[in-house]
C-alpha cells in the first residue's frame, strides 16, 4: 500500500481505501448474509492489507453501513490506525443540527472522532456559511477532525473552505475512467492547494472490471438505476475496455486494478472502491503497487475522453423502459 504525502495529517491516507456503501445496503442485492459476516472480513482484510481509509455516510442503510463498519473496527482493535470518514446528509444543516448528527455518526461508528465528516452533498438553499460554523463548532470541540465535502464544484469547495476559515481537506467525488471529468478542475486544484480529490465510484461500480456487457448484467437496484450499465453504454464502453484489458496485461493485472491504478497516479487523488468480497479487496489494495508508464496513462486518458456514455433524457428513458419492462 502507499500512502498520501507531502499533506500532514493525524492518521496516515491510504492512497486505496474501502467504500462501504455497500454495507447494510439492500438496494446492491449483496443479501443478508453479506451485512452479517462478509463486510466484517472485507474490513478486517482491508486493515490487514494496508487500508487506513474507511468511507461511510449516515444515508448508507440508514446508519446499518456505520454500525457495521463500526462493529468491525472495534472487534478487531482497528480503530487507532482506521482513518474514518461518513457524511452529512445536509438537510437543514444548521448548527445544532450538523452537531447532533455527527454524535449520531460517532456512536454508531463506535469511535471517539471521525477523522473526516464530509457535507454529502452541496444544499442548494442553505449556504455552506451555516454548515461550516457547526462544522468549526464540532472541530473546536475534538469530535471531527478533519472536514469535507462531496459532490462540490470547484467554486464551491472554495467557498466552503472560505467559510469554514481552515482547511476543508477534500472533495468527494465521481471520478473514474468512465468519468474523468474532475480531471479538469478538481485533480489540478487539489495538486496546487495541497487538498485531496476522493475518488467514489472508480470503478464505474463494477463496469471497469470489464466483467459486464450487454448480455451480463449486475444485480441491484443501484446498478439497475445507473446509466452506465444500459446496453448501448456497455457497447459504447467497449473501446475503453479493450485498452484496459491491453494494460492490464502488461502488468499481469485485472482491468479494475489498472482502473485504480490510473486514479492514484494523479498527485492529490485517493480512491475508494467498494467491495463485494474478500478477494475484491485484496486485488484493490494491491492496485496501489502497480506502476504505469507515461504512455499507458495517456492511453488511458485519451480512451477516457472519447467515452460518450449516454445520459440525460434519452438515458432516464431507456432506464424507465427497462424497469418497466417495456419496448420501444
Ligand atoms: N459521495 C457520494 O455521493 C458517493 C456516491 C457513491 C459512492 N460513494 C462512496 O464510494 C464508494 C465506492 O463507490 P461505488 O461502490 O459506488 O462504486 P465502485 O467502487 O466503483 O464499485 C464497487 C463495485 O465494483 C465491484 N468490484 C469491486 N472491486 C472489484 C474488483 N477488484 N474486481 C471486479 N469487480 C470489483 C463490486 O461489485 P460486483 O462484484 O457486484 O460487480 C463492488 O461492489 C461507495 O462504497 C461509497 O463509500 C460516495
Amino acid at each position: 500500500m502507499r500512502y498520501v504525502e507531502g499533506i500532514a495529517t493525524d492518521k496516515a491516507i491510504s492512497l486505496i481505501g474501502l467504500g462501504t456503501w455497500q454495507f447494510g445496503s439492500r438496494e446492491w442485492g449483496y443479501g443478508a448474509g453479506y451485512a452479517t459476516g462478509e463486510a466484517e472480513h472485507i474490513v478486517a482484510r482491508a486493515a490487514e492489507v494496508g487500508i487506513t481509509v474507511f468511507d461511510t455516510a449516515e444515508i448508507y442503510g440508514f446508519g446499518r453501513s456505520e454500525r457495521i463498519l463500526g462493529a468491525a473496527l472495534a472487534r478487531h482493535d482497528l480503530r487507532e490506525r482506521a482513518f474514518v470518514a461518513t457524511k452529512i446528509f445536509p438537510v437543514l444543516p444548521v448548527q445544532p443540527i450538523v452537531r447532533s448528527r455527527a454524535e449520531a455518526s460517532i456512536r454508531r461508528l463506535d469511535v471517539d472522532r471521525l477523522d473526516l465528516y464530509q457535507v454529502h452533498q452541496p444544499n442548494p438553499v442553505v449556504r455552506d456559511r451555516t454548515t461550516m460554523a457547526g462544522m468549526r463548532d464540532l472541530q473546536r470541540q475534538g469530535s471531527v477532525v478533519e472536514v469535507g465535502v462531496s459532490n462540490y464544484s470547484l467554486a464551491r469547495w472554495q467557498a466552503a473552505e472560505a467559510a469554514l476559515g481552515s482547511r476543508v481537506l477534500s472533495n468527494q467525488v465521481q471520478f473514474s475512467l468512465a468519468h474523468p471529468g474532475p480531471l479538469v478542475d478538481l485533480v489540478p486544484y487539489a495538486l496546487s492547494a495541497e487538498r485531496l480529490v476522493i475518488a467514489f465510484s472508480p470503478l464505474g461500480q463494477g463496469l471497469l472490471s470489464g466483467k459486464y456487457d450487454a448480455t451480463h448484467q449486475p444485480s441491484g437496484g443501484v446498478r439497475a438505476a445507473n446509466p452506465l450499465f444500459l446496453p448501448e453504454n456497455l457497447v459504447r464502453a467497449q473501446a475503453l475496455l479493450d485498452v484496459l484489458r491491453d494494460v492490464a496485461k502488461t502488468h499481469a493485472a485485472t482491468p479494475a486494478q489498472i482502473a485504480l491504478a490510473w486514479l492514484i497516479h494523479h498527485p492529490g487523488v485517493i480512491a475508494i472502491p467498494g467491495a463485494s468480497s474478500v478477494a475484491q479487496v485484496e486485488a484493490n489494495a494491491a492496485a496501489a503497487d502497480i506502476a504505469l508508464s507515461g504512455s499507458e496513462m495517456t492511453a488511458l486518458t485519451v480512451e477516457a475522453q472519447r467515452f460518450h456514455p449516454i445520459g440525460g433524457a434519452k438515458a432516464a428513458g431507456q432506464l424507465l423502459r427497462a424497469r418497466t419492462g417495456r419496448r420501444g
